[in-house]
């Protein structure tokens, strides 16, 4: 059967999305994890097709999606947010194909370093980007606990928050955060976040400075969130949870890495680690005791 590799279409994100769903079930039960992803609509592929078409493709055979690759460019960073092979056609070349193509992206774009996160029980997927250069830097744990269990035990340091909105100061701030923590500016991802009304972002104050911003889903998913300095992440990621613990969610999630003082405040709140995963890199990048990713794809 000849499988086609090609750009992807609007109309078939959601098509994609399905395939990527199946494939990430079929890793996480054959591992022991159960079902980790659900339905959900491709509004950030969406997005990142409108914003630079390079970064999608998609494996084909007899009309079917049987792969997917997703990355997106922002500043010198290439990140491959999905990379998904249908689990019938797994070991056969489907998933480097794909990845050479995403290269190309990030070779047109002038990405100066390639990273992604990926599942550190999957060993196809380390040992395959190992091979590309991308080494594993960077443990990081998806967490999740019951509303219940944070509210009014929140106690410690917390920060003021004041709405983000989408104008020019505002941006400003996150470009100066976000360089700060990863090296990069990720304007065009705020943009994204803003206009999710699911999705609620706030900057965090200490006195009268600007210290941090956070974002909280409806879901009761803390993330992405940096701090200006390192010292600050306690106080923002327990602003973060008691925000996430007030909303109607009776969940509450984020994704932790292993140098973040985050991750004490998680254990201490009952929280527990869902899935492993790590960040694999070419080059060395961000301050992770400053910023708490979304999640593996968007980072
Ligand atoms: C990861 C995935 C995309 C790879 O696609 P694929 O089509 O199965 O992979 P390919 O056949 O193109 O390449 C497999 C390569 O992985 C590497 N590999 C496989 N098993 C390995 C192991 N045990 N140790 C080290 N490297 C290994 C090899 O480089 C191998 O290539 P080779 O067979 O030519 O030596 C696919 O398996 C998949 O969808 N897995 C489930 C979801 C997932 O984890 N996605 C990644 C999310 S970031």
């Amino acid at each position: 059967m000849p499988i086609i590799i090609r750009p992807a279409r609007a109309e078939e994100l959601q098509r994609a999305e399905e395939l990527v769903i199946r494939s990430i079930n079929d890793l996480t039960e054959r591992h022991g994890f159960g079902r980790m992803a659900t339905s959900r609509p491709p509004d950030f592929q969406l997005f990142c097709l409108q914003d630079d078409a390079d970064g999608l493709w998609l494996a084909e055979a007899d009309g079917e999606i049987v792969g997917f690759a997703l990355s997106w460019v922002s500043g010198d960073l290439w990140f491959l947010a999905e990379l998904f092979v249908a689990p019938g056609l797994q070991g056969r070349g489907v998933g480097q194909e794909l990845l050479a193509r995403t290269f190309e992206h990030a070779r047109k774009a002038g990405a100066t370093n390639k990273s992604l996160i990926t599942f550190t029980f999957n060993v196809v997927s380390q040992g395959l980007y190992i091979r590309h250069g991308l080494l594993p830097r960077l443990p990081l744990y998806l967490h999740s606990g019951t509303r219940d269990a944070l509210v009014g035990r929140l106690n410690g340091d917390k920060l003021r928050c004041t709405p983000i909105e989408p104008r020019a100061p505002h941006f400003e701030l996150l470009a100066k955060l976000d360089l700060g923590a990863l090296g990069i500016s990720r304007e065009k991802h705020h943009r994204y976040l803003l206009g999710d009304a699911t999705i609620k972002g706030v900057f965090l104050h200490d006195a009268d400075d600007c210290v941090g911003y956070a974002y909280i889903s409806a879901s009761g998913h803390v993330g992405p969130l940096a701090v200006a300095q390192a010292r600050q992440m306690g106080p923002a990621f327990r602003t973060a949870l008691d925000l996430a613990s007030a909303g109607t969610s009776a969940q509450v999630s984020a994704f932790l890495p292993g140098v973040s003082e985050a991750l004490g405040i998680a254990a201490e709140h009952s929280l527990r680690i869902t899935f492993p995963m790590v960040l694999v890199s070419t080059h060395d990048f961000g301050d992770w005791t400053r910023y708490l990713p979304r999640n593996p794809g968007f980072m």
